[in-house]
């Protein structure tokens, strides 16, 4: 869920349904709304203190939506379990997609098809994982747009408008990455299209908060299984008036769910304070790419010590931002690669299941002790590992723009990123995920 830096790098790389009669609520315990705790130091829920154990599952509509829609179900019941014992209680996902199916770098089929056509086998996959995650007592982060192009997003809207279907990065686009990204930008920075791209995009807001959940007949907006809904995935560099604009809107739609923006806060923070001043932004997040960002190099075996150095700084700089606004922060997206190190030219090693993930695990297992020495101060609230892939194999790495459900988004090379049911980084998940519990509890 990242950019790249260099064009280098990105070349490598109906509302229906609403027949109650169908709709048999279940018989889930009794549970209120995650909220922010009133000194603004976190999150709690039922009266306690609630630190997020969260992982990311984008791909989580869409493995929802039942076999005729291309989904898979029986997985997603597979995942959950897997999930909850790890200690997981919550995920980052998707509530929005756009575009035609005809786009290789997109997640698909998409939810909204063309503007306000939605896909109703999509939607009830939506439906589905939040019934799921309801009944294993998990709670949702909601991800209503994207600056980048794996899901449609920012850049889909612009097209709609101008009519140009080409806005994409090389090579499946005629563009490069700059181009790209200025081309995403106008969605909130060109003001000739920004009433009608964001009319469009609040028509979805709106249908998705009040939409009436097919599996268990809940409205969304009355829904405790979601926690939050997030105005973009990396949203880069927008006007201060849409932020304040759009969590303003959300929140009179869904007063009883938290707001957040969905920043990386890779930047400065004058960028930091611009997404998570307004009011209704309930908490921060930040993100962090190492490798993306040039930090770290797979290849290269003694590059995980700068890896680490920036990772420690990077958590405590925006911890640090957070205090002063006085609201929670969540490190809500992190990842790193397999073991390349080992065999550096070979391509195909780096992103295959068996390779390993020594690297990775010390990284994470920094990130982790970090946050939780912050968090016993109550100057962080957990994070979100970028991201879960479970029981997803392909078998074709690190080939891209297939459909195949691991946890790297269909413009990224399979396996990158992805955290399979069967890697030792999920021990060092579990670990920490106790001890956040452990802090939940004392
Ligand atoms: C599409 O957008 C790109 C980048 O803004 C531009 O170069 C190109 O001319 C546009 N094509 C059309 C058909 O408008
Ligand atoms: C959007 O416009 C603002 C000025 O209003 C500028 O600071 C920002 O860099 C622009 N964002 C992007 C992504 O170009
Ligand atoms: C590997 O990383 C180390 C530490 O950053 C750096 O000093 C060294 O130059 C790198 N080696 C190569 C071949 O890039």
């Amino acid at each position: 869920m990242k950019r790249f830096l260099s064009l280098a790098l990105a070349l490598t790389v109906a509302l229906t349904g609403l027949d109650t009669s169908q709709a048999a609520p279940h018989n889930t315990k009794n549970r209120d709304f995650v909220e922010v705790a009133s000194d603004g130091k976190g999150f709690t829920l039922n009266g306690e203190p609630y630190t997020i154990r969260g992982a990311n599952y984008w791909q989580g509509m869409n493995l929802g939506a039942d076999d005729c829609s291309g989904g898979d179900r029986d997985r997603l019941d597979k995942e959950m379990e897997l999930l909850v014992k790890m200690g997981i209680n919550n995920l980052r996902v998707m509530a929005s997609s756009e575009g035609p199916d005809d786009q290789k770098q997109r997640m698909r089929p998409s939810l909204m098809y063309a503007p306000g056509e939605y896909n109703e086998g999509v939607f009830q996959g939506l439906d589905y994982l939040l019934d799921a995650m309801d009944r294993h007592g998990l709670t949702a982060v909601m991800t209503l747009n994207n600056y980048w192009q794996w899901s449609g997003g920012f850049a889909q809207y612009v097209a709609w408008i101008d009519k140009n279907q080409t806005a994409y990065p090389l090579p499946e686009g005629d563009q490069n990455w700059d181009t790209f990204t200025k081309y995403s930008a106008r969605f909130y920075n060109d003001t000739e299209i920004y009433e009608e791209a964001q009319g469009m995009w609040k028509k979805h807001i709106e249908t998705v908060i009040t939409r009436r959940n097919t599996i268990n007949g809940k409205i969304y907006r009355d829904d405790p299984v979601i926690m939050s809904w997030q105005l973009a995935n990396e949203p880069q560099e927008g006007p201060d008036a849409w932020f304040e604009e759009t969590s303003t809107f959300i929140k009179e739609l869904a007063p009883k769910h938290l707001v957040s923006a969905g920043i990386e806060a890779k930047l400065d923070q004058f960028d930091f304070n611009r997404a998570h001043t307004p009011k209704n932004i309930d908490y921060t997040t930040c993100h962090l790419w190492v490798e993306n960002w040039e930090i770290y190099d797979p290849s290269n075996k003694s590059s995980i010590v700068d890896a680490q150095i920036y990772a420690d700084d990077y958590v405590h700089s925006r911890a640090q931002w957070a205090t002063e606004l006085n609201k929670p922060i969540i490190m809500e997206e992190f990842g790193m690669a397999r073991d390349a190190w080992i065999k550096p030219d070979d391509e195909v090693f780096k992103y295959s299941p068996d390779t390993p993930t020594a690297h990775k695990d010390q990284y994470y297992k920094g990130i982790f002790d970090n946050i939780v020495s912050l968090a016993k101060k109550r100057q962080f609230s957990g994070s979100n590992f970028w991201a879960y892939a479970g029981l997803g194999r392909s078998t074709d790495y690190p080939n891209q723009y297939g459909m195949v459900w691991v946890a790297d988004p269909p413009h990224e090379k399979r396996g990158w990123y992805s955290v399979y049911n069967t890697d030792t980084t999920v021990k060092v998940i579990e670990e920490y995920n106790s001890q956040l519990k452990a802090l939940e509890e004392e």
